[in-house]
């Protein structure tokens, strides 16, 4: 399979969505426009690495939404520039793949088929983009008033991704930048060195987040794409089970379910040892037949040093993404003396759901004691059971 560089442009200002910040960090269904979006490109099998460029001052933002939700093929965050087409030729800069797929960072309903199909066509065509046929009536008019009617059979609204062969693109690239031309997308520059850009079909619903109605339509997409698992036929479901014991040390910090928790000690391990987090991850792995955490990030490998834990479960995310699953919902039971843990619940239903892309209500936390009986009675340590059911269609 011929391997694709994914450009993700993040570098606009967003200003006519008017929340004073870069849109692309504005939470929709749950989790920022930026990761829903990522995170499509991630389960590509064909994409080997992604490149997000966003704003000098959004980098560090950046970075940390690719470690909160675990997204492996991030190889490079870098700065873009004044215009979209700066931003994407500093993506271009850094593209290593013989295929390079653009995509806006605002249009976070794009499919893995959409992105899949876009690559096979540009490793036949050399060129292509995603759109959709005009729908309405489109008129040219001046001074208010209507000049002609325009035949619509031969007008398409475009959209990314948008696909080229490197070496075309940057020839269109260096091109455009020599004559000073600037065009609203990339495929503009390919026509302009007279090649041939072929047409994929888009979506309508691959919108591109510009307008705050734009936005509610993003929520109500997104969160039923999340709901339809449920609905459909054919689904196949899956159950697994996962269970983890950490010992109390002294003088670490305590971190369960992703949070930072106030108490005198901590839990002992290679990572943060966060107890919750890793029985949810056997729960998944184990639904999917994929083995357990300690095959996939072993205690051997330093590179898991004291690596958070929430990292370590969007990686699990991932895996099963790549082959088609979806959490439906997570139950746990973390079993402990001290500390209390119910005034942490929401935020740990919150932060996991997010890296799991669903939403907190199909994530649950409870905590019990074991009457003072056992090991974790005596307070020598915690432990936490998890299933997890997962679906796919
Ligand atoms: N973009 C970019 N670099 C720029 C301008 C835009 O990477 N200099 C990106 C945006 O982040 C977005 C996509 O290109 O994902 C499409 O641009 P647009 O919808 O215009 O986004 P903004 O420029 O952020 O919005 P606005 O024009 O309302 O400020
Ligand atoms: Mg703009």
């Amino acid at each position: 399979m011929t391997k694709a560089s994914a450009l993700i442009a993040a570098a606009g200002a967003g200003e006519r969505l008017g929340r004073g910040i870069n849109k692309v960090f504005v939470e929709v269904a749950g989790k920022p426009i930026l990761a829903h979006t990522v995170s499509v490109f991630e389960s590509c099998e064909a994409v080997e690495e992604i490149i997000i460029i966003t704003g000098e001052s959004d980098i560090e933002a950046a970075d940390e939404l690719v470690g909160r939700f675990g997204f492996a093929k991030v190889r490079h965050i870098v700065a873009g520039g004044a215009q979209r087409q700066d931003s994407v030729l500093n993506g271009l800069e850094r593209a290593t793949c013989e295929i390079i797929t653009i995509h806006d960072a605002a249009r976070p309903m794009v499919t893995v088929d959409m992105v899949d199909r876009s690559i096979a066509k540009a490793v036949e065509m050399g060129a292509c983009i995603a759109a959709v046929p005009v729908i309405d009536t489109i008129k040219s008019a001046q001074d208010g008033i209507v000049a002609a009617t325009v035949d619509r059979s031969f007008l398409y609204s475009v959209q990314t991704p948008q696909t080229f062969r490197a070496d075309l693109l940057r020839s269109a690239y260096e091109q455009a930048y020599a004559d000073g031309f600037y065009a609203t997308d990339d495929a503009a520059l390919v026509e302009q060195l007279g090649g041939k850009v072929a047409i994929v079909q888009g979506s309508y619903d691959n919108i591109k987040v510009t307008t705050p109605s734009d936005l509610h339509i993003a929520e109500v997409k997104l969160r039923a794409s999340s709901r339809e698992i449920d609905s459909e036929r054919n689904v196949e479901m899956r159950t697994g089970i996962g269970f983890d014991v950490h010992k109390f040390a002294d003088g670490r910090d305590l971190w369960l379910g992703g949070v930072k928790i106030d108490y005198e000690k901590g839990l002992m391990g290679h990572s943060d040892a966060d107890v919750i987090l890793h029985a949810v991850s056997d729960a998944l792995l184990g639904a999917a037949g994929l083995g357990d955490i300690g095959r996939h990030f072993p205690d051997s490998d330093l590179a898991y040093k004291g690596i958070s834990s929430l990292a370590l479960l969007g990686r699990v995310n991932n895996l099963l993404a790549v082959d088609g699953w979806r959490v439906v919902n997570v139950d746990t039971v973390v079993i402990c003396e001290r500390p209390k843990i119910a005034p942490y619940i929401d935020q740990m239903r919150e932060l996991i759901s997010d890296v799991l892309d669903t939403v907190p209500d199909r994530i649950s936390v409870k905590g019990t004691t074991t009457e003072r009986l056992g090991f974790t009675g005596r307070g020598e340590g915690i432990a936490c059971q998890a299933v997890a059911v997962i679906a796919r269609s």
